[in-house]
C-alpha cells in the first residue's frame, strides 16, 4: 500500500539518519517526530526540537521521558526562525523535519507562517550535510495554508539542481487537502 505523507516522511528520515547524528524537528507539536528522530540518533546523537507553544514542550517532554529518550533532545520554546542563532554554524545536520500547519486539537490560530518557515529553511541549508535531507510536510487546508504551500513550493523549485535534489509526494485524487510532502536532499 502507498505510504501516507506522514509515514513517507519517516521513511525518508530513516534512510539517512544514523546513531550519533544531529537533526532538527522544526515543529515539535506533540513530539511524534521528535521521538522518532531521538530513537534514530540514539544516546550519542542530538535532536534540536522547536515549538512556540508551551503545551507542545510539555507533551513532548512527557513522551520522551516515558520512552527513555529525553537525554538526547534539546527542547526549545522558540520559533524555528531562531535556528540560525540556536544551532551553531559549524553543525552538520543529517536531517530536519517540518510539519507545517496547526497542532490538531489545539489552538487553530497558532499556525506556521511563510516568512518564518523561509527563515528556518535558509538557516538549515548551509548546515545540511551531503546526502542530508529536509522533509517538509505541508498541511494547507486552513486559512493561510495556501500561502505557505506556495512559499515552500517556490523555495524548493529555485534550488539549483547541481546542489540539491528535490521531490514532492502527493495524493492527487483525495478530498480535504491531504498534506503534500517535499524533500530536499543535498548532493
Ligand atoms: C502540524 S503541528 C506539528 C505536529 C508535530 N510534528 C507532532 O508530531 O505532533 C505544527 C506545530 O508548529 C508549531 N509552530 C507554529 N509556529 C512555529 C514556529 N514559528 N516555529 C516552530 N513551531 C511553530 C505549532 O505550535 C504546532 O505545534
Amino acid at each position: 500500500m502507498l505510504q501516507t505523507a506522514l509515514r513517507f516522511s519517516h521513511t525518508l528520515l530513516k534512510e539517512v539518519t544514523q546513531e550519533g547524528n544531529i537533526v532538527v524537528d522544526a515543529t515539535m507539536g506533540n513530539g511524534n517526530d521528535t521521538a522518532f528522530l531521538a530513537e534514530l540518533v540514539g544516546s550519542t546523537g542530538y535532536v534540536y526540537a522547536f515549538d512556540v507553544q508551551e503545551q507542545a514542550l510539555i507533551n513532548t517532554e512527557k513522551k520522551l521521558t516515558e520512552l527513555g529518550l529525553r537525554d538526547q533532545v534539546g527542547l526549545f520554546k522558540q520559533g524555528h526562525e531562531t535556528i540560525d542563532v540556536t544551532v551553531p554554524k559549524e553543525t552538520s545536520l543529517t536531517a530536519a523535519i517540518f510539519n507545517l500547519g496547526y497542532l490538531p486539537k489545539s489552538d487553530k490560530e497558532i499556525i506556521t507562517k511563510p516568512d518564518t518557515t523561509k527563515k528556518a529553511l535558509d538557516a538549515l541549508l548551509p548546515r545540511l550535510s551531503p546526502k542530508g535531507r529536509i522533509v517538509i510536510v505541508v498541511y494547507y487546508g486552513h486559512i493561510g495554508g495556501e500561502a505557505e504551500l506556495t512559499l515552500v513550493q517556490e523555495f524548493c523549485q529555485q534550488l539549483p539542481q547541481e546542489d540539491y535534489s528535490v521531490l514532492t509526494y502527493q495524493f492527487i485524487n483525495q478530498k480535504n487537502n491531504p498534506p503534500i510532502l517535499f524533500c530536499i536532499e543535498k548532493k
